[in-house]
């Protein structure tokens, strides 16, 4: 990729070398997340275990192996919300080349749209539970606690190694 942009600038602006290089180096040393498959594993595995951080609480919780607490839970429950966005980037602009040594099968981008669908449906699980858990009854949260576990489940059964 940064390849490309020296030749596209080098030829089209006529820049120096020098200043080629210096453009070059920098974009060399950000590789990202988004355009680098190490990272990109990097970034979707560790946003993933904030999300089981969170959700591994509240699995507590509801078992019953941590007492209720329903600030704590409605807590927990808004940070899932928020982090069910974040990891999918990490997936999209991998492409299959950027598996990496992730543990994420290559059925993930044979069947991108079944994939993102499920990472929706975890947002929309998520959102369900954080405003069910707006009232801090235990009761409130069981079965959406339950489905949005689910969720999780059924997405690993089909796309993680
Ligand atoms: C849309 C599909 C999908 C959903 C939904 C999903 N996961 Fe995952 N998860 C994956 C994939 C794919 C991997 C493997 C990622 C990799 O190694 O590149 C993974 C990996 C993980 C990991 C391991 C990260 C690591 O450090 O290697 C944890 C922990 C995890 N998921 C927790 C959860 C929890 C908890 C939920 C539900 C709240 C959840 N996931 C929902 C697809 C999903």
């Amino acid at each position: 990729m940064s390849l490309n942009l020296n030749a596209i600038v080098s030829t089209t602006v006529g820049l120096t070398l020098a200043l080629t290089i210096s453009i070059a180096a920098p974009n060399h040393a950000h590789a990202s997340a988004f355009s680098d498959a190490d990272k990109a594993v990097e970034y979707r595995q560790q946003s993933l275990q904030l999300i089981r951080q969170n959700f591994a609480y509240m699995a507590g919780m509801v078992r019953g192996e941590i007492d209720f607490d329903g600030d704590m839970f409605e807590q927990r429950a808004i940070a899932l919300q928020h982090l069910s966005h974040v990891p999918w980037d990490g997936f999209k602009y991998a492409g299959e080349n950027h598996r990496g040594d992730g543990d994420a099968l290559p059925a993930v981008w044979d069947n991108w749209d079944d994939f993102e669908s499920r990472a929706k449906q975890l947002q929309d699980d998520a959102k369900a539970l954080a405003e069910a858990a707006a009232s801090h009854q235990l009761s409130d949260v069981r079965n959406q606690f339950m489905a949005t576990a689910r969720n999780c489940q059924q997405c690993h059964d089909n796309y993680r190694d």
